[in-house]
């Protein structure tokens, strides 16, 4: 976890968090392939045997379900009652999920965080990206992850490969000028903290970026290891990275045996 900066501007300081765990987000737009790289990247943390869990937002615990209930299929909600309801299902999602496995030392993906948030409600509605953000900070009293892969692509691509899908939910009925606003707000974020994110392009075969995926989080996880090892305790956790870090390693291997036989 960082004591990322920029700071929030007005009284929501973002605050280290103990515990050993480290917290990885996905962000991008609907359809650019978040959820296929998560599992790819859960399998091989399966394959590692290393303690991790999978999250969403909206939706990561009962309570959320619920809001994400109310926010994608309930009809015209105004935007600051949006903007608390995507706060409120955060608030508890890391009180209560996140949090606790972070400090037990799990690694944690989480499909979507406060970026999404920005990006989508800040830019896109009548929200300024500041209030949006500060408001997430306060909800969860300053967490911010360790690393947030943010998937990028044409705003075509998403339309690709989500038609087809069946019936679309409110936010993906949004036009092309909105995702054309929402792939520029999240490469503003990336400007504003370039420390924490890392870019991939995601109109790639999906093991393409699988590959640069995985590599940006054992970057991170050579990172964490670095500053655990520096606190002198949590061995196991940082067994466990190490092996994480030999099955991408497998994993890179065989990619490359397979394109020199083709
Ligand atoms: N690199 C890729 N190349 C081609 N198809 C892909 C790629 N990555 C994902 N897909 C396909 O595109 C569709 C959307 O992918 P996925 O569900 O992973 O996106 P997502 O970002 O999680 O979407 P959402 O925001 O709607 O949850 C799926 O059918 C998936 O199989
Ligand atoms: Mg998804």
């Amino acid at each position: 976890m960082t004591t990322a900066s920029p700071p929030a501007a007005s009284g929501a300081p973002v605050q280290p968090t103990p515990g050993p765990g480290l917290f990885i987000s996905f962000e991008g737009g609907d359809g650019v392939g978040k959820t296929t790289q998560i599992r790819i990247l859960a399998d091989l943390l399966t394959a590692a045997d290393v303690d991790h869990v999978l999250t969403r937002e909206p939706g990561g615990t009962e309570l959320g379900i619920e809001i994400r209930r109310l926010l994608l299929h309930g009809g015209h909600v105004a935007p600051r009652a949006e903007a608390l309801l995507y706060a409120a299902d955060r608030a508890h999602h890391i009180a209560t999920r996140v949090r606790p496995a972070l400090e037990r030392g799990a690694v944690v993906l989480a499909d979507r965080y406060l970026d999404s948030s920005v990006a989508y409600q800040g830019a896109a509605r009548s929200l300024g990206p500041q209030e949006v953000r500060d408001l997430s900070l306060w909800a969860t009293e300053g967490l911010l992850p360790d690393l947030t892969v943010l998937l990028d692509g044409d705003p075509d691509l998403a339309e690709r490969r989500t038609t087809g899908r069946g019936a679309k939910d409110r936010l993906e009925q949004e036009g092309d000028a909105f995702r054309v606003a929402l792939r520029e707000q999240f490469l503003t974020l990336v400007q504003t903290e370039p420390e924490r994110f890392v870019v991939v392009d995601a109109d790639r075969p999906v093991d393409q970026v699988a590959d640069d995926v995985i590599e940006a989080v054992v970057a991170a996880v050579r990172r964490h290891g670095a500053r655990l090892t520096h606190g002198g305790a949590h061995q196991g956790v940082l067994l466990g990275l190490e092996a994480f870090v030999e099955a991408a390693a497998r994993r890179s291997a065989a990619g490359s045996d397979q394109e020199s036989r083709s």
